[in-house]
C-alpha cells in the first residue's frame, strides 16, 4: 500500500512536476486536482520534443512516418489503458468539445420524436449538449434527478424514466463538484434493458485520474476524457467511440474515409503524452503488484489509487493523528455525506459563517491550493438544491500525502471562530 511505503510515495511524487511548489506562488500543497491534475515530468519532456517537430504525421518521410507511428502507438496504449475491445480513439479540442460532437452526432442520428435521457448531476458539458441537440433534432429531453444526500444518480432512477424510444443517453462517471462516482456499468445496463440500441455517451473527465477505467464493462458508445485531468497537459481532449457510433453520419471531409472522426492535422505530441500516462499507470502497477501483463498492472494501479485516495479522504473526514477530522468540526458541512463509499479522492465542504471565497483565500495564503465552486451554470445543479451559494472543493490525487491532509485540517480548524 502506498501509505505504508514512504519510498513509494517519494518515487510517485518524484515523477510529477511542481509537486510541492508552484512557480508563481512558491511552496504549496496541491488540492486542486479536479481543476487540473499535476503533470508527469515525462509528459513535459515529450511535449517539448514534439512541439519542435514541423512535419505532418503520415507523410512519406522519416519524421512523418515516425510521428504517425507515435499516434498509432498511443491509440493502442489507450485501448489497453481503458480496456476497449473495439471502436476507436481520437483527439479533439477538449473533453467538452468531444462530448458535444458525440452527443450532437447521436441526436442527429435519432428518429424525430424519440428521447434523450440524462441526469441532474451531470457537468454542463453533457447537459448543455444534450438539451441543445435534442431540441434541434426534435427529441424530448428526460431528466433523471440525482439524490441530494448521496450525490449519486442510481441505475433505478434511470430505469424509472426509461422507455423504448430513448435513443440517446448521457452518464457522468464522477461529479467534479462532490467527487462522487456513479455505477456506469449498472446505469448503462438499466438503459439497455429497456432500449437496447440506445447510444450511450459517458463523461469520464473527472473519473479518469482515479483509475479503474473499463470500457468493456460499460457497454457504452462514447467516452470522453480531458488529458490535463489525468496527468498529461492542456490543449486537447480524447474520446473513444464504438463501431456503431463511428458509422453514424458525422462531420468529415468529403471523400475522406467513412470511419474517420479526426478533423485537421494531428498533434503527434498530444498523443505521445497519452502513451506517457499509460506507461506511468503500468509503472505504478508494477510497484504495487507482481503482475506482468500490461492490463493487469494498470488494474492493480487503479485498485491501489482507489484504496490510497480513500485512505486520504478518510483521514480528512475522520481525522489523522490527534487532529480532529472535518466531520467533527462544528463549523463544517461535508457535501454528499461523511460516509460515502462512492467518493473518489475529493471532499467538498462549506463553512457555516465564512464565505467560501474567504476560506479559499485564507488557505491560499497558507500555501494550500483549493477551489471555490459557486451555484452558477457549472455547479448550481448540485449546490442550489442544498441551499448553498458556494462551497470549497478539496480535490486530491494519489500523490498527495497524509501530512498535507493534516496541514489542511489544522488550517480549517483554526477558522472555527
Ligand atoms: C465531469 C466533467 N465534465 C466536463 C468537464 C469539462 O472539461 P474540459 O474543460 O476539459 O472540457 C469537467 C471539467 O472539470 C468535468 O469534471
Amino acid at each position: 500500500m502506498i501509505q505504508d511505503s514512504p519510498h513509494l510515495i517519494d518515487a510517485i511524487r518524484d515523477r510529477f512536476a511542481h509537486v510541492d511548489s508552484c512557480p508563481f506562488q512558491g511552496p504549496r500543497i496541491f488540492f486542486e486536482n479536479a481543476g487540473g491534475a499535476l503533470t508527469l515530468k515525462s509528459v513535459v519532456e515529450t511535449a517539448a520534443f514534439f512541439a519542435s517537430i514541423p512535419d505532418n504525421p503520415g507523410r512519406m518521410n522519416p519524421a512523418g512516418q515516425a510521428t504517425q507511428n507515435v499516434i498509432d502507438k498511443a491509440k493502442a496504449d489507450l485501448a489497453v489503458f481503458m480496456n476497449a475491445p473495439s471502436g476507436q480513439f481520437f483527439a479533439g479540442e477538449s473533453g467538452t468539445e468531444l462530448l458535444f460532437r458525440m452527443i450532437r452526432t447521436a441526436c442527429l442520428g435519432a428518429p424525430r420524436g424519440n428521447k434523450v435521457i440524462g441526469s441532474s448531476i451531470e457537468h454542463p458539458a453533457t447537459r448543455s449538449a444534450a438539451r441543445r441537440w435534442a431540441e434541434i433534432a426534435g427529441l424530448d429531453y428526460v431528466n433523471v434527478q440525482h439524490d441530494n444526500d448521496t450525490g449519486r444518480v442510481t441505475p433505478a432512477a434511470y430505469a424509472a424514466q426509461m422507455t423504448p424510444d430513448v435513443a440517446v443517453a448521457t452518464i457522468v462517471h464522477a461529479s467534479p463538484v462532490t467527487g462522487i462516482g456513479m455505477d456506469v456499468a449498472a446505469i448503462s445496463k438499466a438503459i439497455r434493458d429497456v432500449s437496447p440500441d440506445c447510444l450511450i455517451v459517458v463523461d469520464g473527465i473527472q473519473h479518469a485520474a482515479h483509475g479503474q477505467l473499463d470500457l468493456a464493462a460499460y457497454d457504452a458508445d462514447g467516452y470522453a476524457i480531458s488529458p490535463y485531468k489525468v496527468f498529461s497537459r492542456h490543449g486537447y481532449g480524447i474520446a473513444w467511440i464504438s463501431d456503431r457510433m463511428t458509422a453514424l453520419p458525422h462531420d468529415k471531409l468529403i471523400g475522406a474515409p467513412e470511419s474517420g472522426w479526426e478533423l485537421g492535422t494531428r498533434d503527434a505530441g498530444s498523443y505521445a503524452t497519452m502513451s506517457d500516462v499509460v506507461a506511468y499507470f503500468e509503472w505504478l502497477g508494477e510497484q504495487v503488484s507482481d503482475e506482468t501483463d500490461r492490463r493487469a498492472r494498470i488494474n492493480a494501479a487503479g485498485r491501489e489509487i482507489r484504496a490510497y485516495e480513500t485512505h486520504l479522504t478518510n483521514a480528512m473526514i475522520n481525522g489523522t493523528g490527534n487532529l480532529a477530522g472535518l466531520r467533527d468540526m462544528e463549523h463544517v458541512t461535508i457535501l454528499a455525506g461523511a460516509d460515502n463509499p462512492a467518493r473518489e479522492g475529493l471532499v467538498c465542504i462549506a463553512l457555516k459563517d465564512t464565505p467560501s471565497a474567504e476560506v479559499v483565500e485564507t488557505l491560499n495564503q497558507q500555501g494550500i491550493r483549493t477551489h471555490i465552486r459557486k451555484a452558477d451554470h457549472y455547479s448550481g445543479n448540485v449546490l442550489e438544491p442544498l441551499g448553498l451559494t458556494d462551497c470549497i472543493r478539496i480535490s486530491m490525487c494519489h500523490y498527495n500525502t497524509e501530512a498535507e491532509v493534516a496541514r489542511l485540517l489544522t488550517a480549517v480548524r483554526d477558522m472555527a471562530s
